[in-house]
């Protein structure tokens, strides 16, 4: 009998490479995946498994919506985004931080006034603020989130942090970790029960190679 079919929708970039690296691992064909050119469907041949290529956000979307079953994306868009979906293992890979950074030797804590904070992810940075009871100003930015405290947008911003060069060479630096972030393995919620059987073979074979 051939196996029901799963359409697993990836994050482009970064994740995806990291992602194919993993399938491979595993055991998986993933030839048409390294050769997809422009392609955004791609196939793993024998296992009845589609690949879809798509931004981070919308792997969320085509996930909730049951036209994907699994989906990998990063913690960080899962945290601003939320949504309707089981979150079923850390894929350890894509890791970094969410970080609250200054420029160098400011004290973004300091005095009474309402501080303002630009960043990509207004929702993790209202999140994080709330829980500590401090009223802040949010600037919606959307990349290079570095320049707004160099320019006097912000007195900080709330990003990602991985390696930490980006803040080094515009002469910020962390005043605290947020949340730690790394690539997830998502599932639609009927899914995980029409296809149970084929979706933790898949992820008992992810967790065996992590
Ligand atoms: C991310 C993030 C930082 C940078 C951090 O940006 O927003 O700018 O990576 O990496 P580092 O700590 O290793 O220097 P990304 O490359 O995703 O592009 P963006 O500026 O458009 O957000």
């Amino acid at each position: 009998m051939e196996k029901k079919k799963i359409r697993i929708a990836l994050t482009k970039g970064r994740i995806e490479n990291k992602a194919v690296d993993l399938l491979k691992k595993i055991g998986y064909d993933v030839t048409d995946l390294l050769e997809k050119g422009r392609r955004l469907i791609l196939t793993i041949p024998n296992e009845n498994i589609e690949v879809v290529l798509a931004k981070a956000a919308d792997v969320i979307t085509y996930v909730e919506h049951g036209v994907c079953d699994l989906g990998v994306v990063g913690k960080d868009t899962i945290m601003e985004h939320g949504g309707k979906f089981y979150e079923i293992a850390d894929l350890g890979f894509g890791r970094c931080k969410f970080a609250l950074a200054v420029k160098k030797g400011n004290d973004f804590y300091c005095g009474y006034g309402v501080k303002t904070v630009a960043t990509k992810y207004p929702e993790v940075t209202r999140n994080f603020f709330e829980n500590k009871g401090i009223d802040v100003d949010i600037v919606k930015i959307e990349g290079s989130v570095e320049l707004a405290p160099l320019v006097g947008l912000s007195d900080g911003i709330v990003d990602i942090v991985e390696t930490g060069t980006t803040l080094k060479e515009n002469g910020l630096e962390v005043v605290e970790d947020v949340a730690p972030v790394s690539a997830r393995l998502i599932a639609n919620t009927v899914s995980i029960k029409l296809k149970q059987e084929r979706i933790l073979e898949i992820v008992n074979l992810i967790k065996e190679n992590l």
